[in-house]
């Protein structure tokens, strides 16, 4: 059918696909709620009322419900009988003791200061820059350590939360043949260089990652943690060089900035590399990922926090080659929406290096 214009006549998926992508914000105050109210934790193994989820979490019981059942359209929680609700897989993984959770990573993509951001997304596009300094009167890493402590918290919980559930595939992609030293540059709480320590008991690591992360750094790797002999932790601005010799240096997830800043992460590595010293970049790549509404969509908010992006395989080549970096393989790690982008540093490009 066609309209007077002779445009089709939209269908009713088409007009409902749109309009949920219109209340979208309001699917994710929703998850933001149930989990900052704790009712996935206040929900057992058995069904319950939710007059007994509201008295133990301090809600009313009526708009409970409404939240409730809201979430049970997306899968998180079930109505199993009038107003009585069971866990789902999905709402388990908002638990705080789920053993592998999502929990901060919703809290992340959802924290307060997303919402004043994403209103000036259109801004943004126009510009081709963050609209974050603007809202906020500093830099994102910056304002989020000097003035939001809460949300660095956070952020940190979500990454290593985020790395909880792919640091073994991750571990298990990358080619550490002939490696005696890695280093997991903005490499968060270490959860990663923890797997990898743990796995081969030769390897000595170097985890780089800003001052106020690296003083959260997982316990095992800190001075009298069980691989603290196998550790040196090193807080900094990876673009202003990161002084640690290694045989493979990773970046999982950082080089997501404006590309002045991902070349200058670079750079600080083949100032610090030997010649032949090998890269590996951990990445969501926009152009081939499993989960490519999360990494479109994350692509975009990176746009907003930090004036950054997501790569394609061609715009990570690109600047690894003008780093100096010769860009080699690029992997799937299975099970994830991760590829592994690996390079090795051009003769001609690396610094003196510190040696392992
Ligand atoms: C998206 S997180 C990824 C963390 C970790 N690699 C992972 O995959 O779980 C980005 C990391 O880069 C760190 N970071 C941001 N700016 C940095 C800088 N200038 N120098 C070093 N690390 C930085 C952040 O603190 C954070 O730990």
């Amino acid at each position: 059918m066609t309209t007077r214009t002779g445009s089709p006549t939209p269908n009713a998926l088409q007009i409902t696909g749109l309009r949920e992508l219109g209340m979208s914000l309001g699917f994710a105050g929703a998850v933001r709620a149930a989990v900052r109210l704790g009712a996935p934790d206040a929900l057992g193994d058995e069904p319950a009322d939710v007059a007994a989820i509201a008295s133990a979490i301090g809600a009313d019981t009526e708009t409970l419900d409404r939240l409730m059942r809201a979430l049970t359209s997306h899968g998180v929680f079930e109505e199993v009988a009038e107003r009585v609700y069971a866990h789902t897989a999905s709402s388990r993984l908002l638990r705080e003791d789920a053993p592998v959770g999502v929990r901060y990573m919703v809290l992340w993509a959802t924290a307060p200061w997303t919402w004043r951001a994403w209103p000036r997304l259109d801004e943004a596009v126009r510009s081709g820059k963050a609209v974050f300094p603007d809202i906020y009167g500093k830099e994102f890493f910056a304002y989020l350590r000097e003035e939001d402590a809460a949300s660095a918290e956070v952020f940190d919980r979500a990454m290593t939360q985020s790395s909880a559930i792919t640091s073994a595939a991750v571990a298990a992609t990358l080619d550490l043949r002939g490696v005696g030293t890695v280093a997991d540059i903005g490499g968060g709480q270490g959860h990663l260089l923890r797997t990898l320590l743990e796995a081969d008991p030769a390897l000595h690591g170097v985890l780089f990652d800003l001052e106020g992360v690296v003083a959260g750094a997982d316990p095992a790797l800190r001075p009298g943690g069980a691989l603290a002999g196998r550790t040196r932790i090193i807080g900094g601005d990876c673009r202003q060089g990161i002084g640690a010799g290694a045989d493979l240096y990773i970046y999982k997830n950082v080089l997501e900035w404006d590309d002045d800043s991902t070349l200058a992460a670079l750079r600080s590595v083949t100032d610090a590399a030997r010649p032949g010293a090998r890269v590996a970049l951990v990445q969501n790549l926009v152009d081939d990922s499993p989960e490519m509404k999360v990494t479109t969509t994350m692509d975009l908010f990176l746009l907003l926090n930090v004036g950054g992006r997501k790569h394609t395989r061609r715009s990570l080549a690109g600047l690894m080659e003008r780093a100096g970096i010769e860009p080699g393989e690029v992997r799937p790690v299975p099970d994830t929406s991760l590829h592994v982008v690996e390079g090795t540093v051009a003769d001609a490009a690396a610094g003196t290096g510190e040696g392992s």
